[in-house]
């Protein structure tokens, strides 16, 4: 079923856990974690930033791809498709192309410019019944190429951009995308504290999901963060049980060509299977399987 992502975080808010955006590369991407939201009872987010919407050949085919699933699966559990780090164009695009929820980034931008074109923006997405995620102070790692550093949001910014009606905020508080660097100090909990206390029970966003501890992701949880986003684990584990299956001579032709293991439903199924147990352990960090019963 694909909603709106507002009300399936004010729940995850209001019930002390957080609902994954798991981003999307491919059919095979969505199609395992569609299965396993559905398997375990859990609302998901799916997430597409520009650069994989433009592998998959644009924001139309995106959106008719994951309704078709939804619908061909019979997915009945809340489905979100979220386009990840939207640019100004970018957000106008998939509210035409049929997403049911943007984030507009406007985090690079001068912040009275980011104000501006996010309040446009929120009103557009409402007026079609989209939920929009807004962002200010940089997220650090790379994503499509743009690198920034680990920054923390100003809780004072953070008040001003939700009062202009998003529905759920994405605020650095150290975390980072991709990789962290072995000296990475840890989440701060903290300033993230100060930016709940400072924006009044919106659901926060956590970008970056991958590689945080635990115990850290539940703190997290506990002082506000309601969605989690998560691209580079699923990523790791795909190639991994890809590799595996190369290395140990599968995808290769035999003599007799009885096996076919380089038919790609055959060469892509590890793969396949890596993501949606790496997606099902998510669900449960978070404490989200059961709640779309
Ligand atoms: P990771 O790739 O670090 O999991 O971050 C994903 C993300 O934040 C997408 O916006």
């Amino acid at each position: 079923m694909i909603v709106n992502a507002a009300r399936m975080l004010r729940e995850a808010r209001a019930g002390h856990y957080a609902v994954g955006q798991f981003n999307i590369n491919n059919l095979e991407w969505t199609k395992a974690i569609l299965l396993t939201a559905e398997e375990q009872k859990s609302p998901v987010i799916l997430g597409v930033s520009e650069g994989a919407a433009k592998y998959m050949g644009g924001f139309k085919v995106v959106a008719a791809m994951v309704r078709a699933l939804d619908e061909c699966l019979g997915i009945t559990v809340p489905v979100a498709l979220h386009l990840d780090h939207g640019s100004y164009d970018g957000v106008k695009k998939c509210i035409e192309a049929g997403f049911s929820s943007v984030m507009f980034d406007g985090s690079s931008l001068p912040f009275e410019e980011n104000i501006a074109k996010t309040k446009e923006l929120v009103n557009l997405a409402h007026d079609k019944g989209l939920s929009i995620e807004a962002e200010v102070g940089a997220i650090g790692g790379t994503e499509d190429g743009i690198t920034a550093d680990g920054e923390v949001a100003d809780p004072e910014e953070c008040a001003k951009i939700v009062a202009l009606g998003v529905d759920f905020l994405a605020a650095g508080i150290g975390n980072i995308h991709g990789l962290y660097p072995a000296d990475w100090s840890g989440l701060k909990i903290d300033a993230l504290k100060k930016i709940q206390e400072a924006t009044g029970g919106i659901p926060l966003v956590l970008h970056g999901g991958t590689g945080i501890p635990d115990e850290q992701i539940k703190d997290a949880i506990a002082n506000g963060m309601a969605k989690i986003n998560v691209n580079t684990d699923c990523q790791l584990v795909f190639a991994a049980a890809t590799q595996e299956y190369c290395l140990a001579g599968k995808a290769s032709p035999t003599a007799d060509n009885a096996s076919k293991g380089y038919d790609p439903r055959k060469l892509l199924k590890p793969g396949f299977e890596a993501i949606k147990a790496k997606t099902k352990e998510k669900m449960e960090l978070f404490g989200s399987v059961g709640k779309a019963c």
